[in-house]
């Protein structure tokens, strides 16, 4: 398989020196500037395209990772050539296959094979890629030969329905993005306690790292502990009367969620007042 890339950023250059290094199936680089084209063949050892038409024209995968935005824009260039057997992907987490659109008249296979991993360095993040497990969606006849790709260089994979892919990316996001929300709240929180900006991490780093990796090795009903397991209606109660605006209610929102995790540990608890204090509607 000769892979190409439409698009030299940190996803096309981490996946393209992946495949090169591993598998040496890469034939190069097209992007929007040539320099970015070129820093990318060089550092994959492999070719920088001068236009779009020969870099399709010399592989026989193209992924097209430009941002998510740009994505129709270059499929509505690439649709127009001679494509028929050929798999086009791109990887975005949010949008699917069905963003290529009448593929089915070209010939050729869609695909979106997402990594659950932040990518934030163009020459370093390939180092990680093998951690995160990558999502393929798309043509299933044709699945087998994405699977031999990654499997390839090493990279895990799940495959998953088009119809999910919004559900999934938002996921996703509650698992990285929303959790710097969350850091955000106990910060101003920990702010208006009087902590400096300095202290901040000392503060948050052992509950934090503790809690996640506990929760990843034992799950997450074996590592709950606090005033929502106990039951401690008091002290939930008194925490809902100093908190204010968004925080409370992500305080309340995620007290609910943990609610549902108690109750799961301890099916024989009777945690009703609790549920009725963290539903009540009248704040
Ligand atoms: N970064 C992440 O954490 C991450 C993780 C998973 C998935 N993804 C997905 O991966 C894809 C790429 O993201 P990225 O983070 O790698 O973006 P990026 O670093 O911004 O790179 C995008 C590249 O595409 C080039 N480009 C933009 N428009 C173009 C066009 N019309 N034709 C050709 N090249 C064009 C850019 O231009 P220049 O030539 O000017 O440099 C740039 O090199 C997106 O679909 C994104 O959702 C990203």
């Amino acid at each position: 398989m000769k892979v190409g890339f439409v698009g030299a950023g940190k996803v096309g250059c981490s996946l393209g020196k992946l495949f090169s290094d591993t598998q040496h199936n890469l034939t190069g680089f097209y992007s929007r500037s040539i320099s970015s084209a070129q820093d990318a063949a060089d550092f994959c050892k492999s070719k920088r395209f001068q236009n779009l038409e020969t870099l399709v024209e010399e592989s026989d995968t193209v992924f097209i990772t430009v941002p998510d935005d740009s994505i129709s824009e270059v499929w509505d260039s690439v649709k127009h050539m001679s494509i028929a057997g050929k798999m086009i992907c791109h990887c975005s987490g949010s949008l699917s296959s069905n963003i290529f659109k009448d593929i089915e008249e070209t010939g050729a296979f869609g695909f979106s094979i997402h990594p659950l991993l932040a990518v934030s360095d163009r020459y370093r993040s390939y180092q990680e890629l093998p951690k995160a497990l990558f999502t393929i969606e798309g043509d299933a006849d044709h699945t087998p030969e994405i699977k031999a790709l990654l499997e390839g260089s090493d990279l895990k994979y799940t495959v998953i329905d088009a119809d999910v892919k919004t559900r999934y990316h938002g996921a996703a996001v509650m698992c990285s993005n929303l959790v710097v929300g969350l850091i955000r709240a106990a910060q101003d929180e920990l702010l208006a306690c009087g902590f400096s900006k300095e202290q901040l991490g000392d503060a948050i780093a052992p509950l934090l790292l503790g809690n996640v990796k506990k929760v990843l090795s034992v799950g997450t009903e074996a590592a709950l502990t606090g005033p929502i397991e106990r039951g401690d209606i008091g002290t939930v109660e008194k925490h809902l009367k100093v908190f204010e605006g968004i925080d409370r209610q992500v305080y309340k929102t995620l007290s609910l969620k943990t609610l549902e995790v108690a109750k799961a540990k301890h099916p024989e608890a009777d945690y009703s007042q609790l549920e009725l204090l963290l539903t009540n509607q009248e704040d």
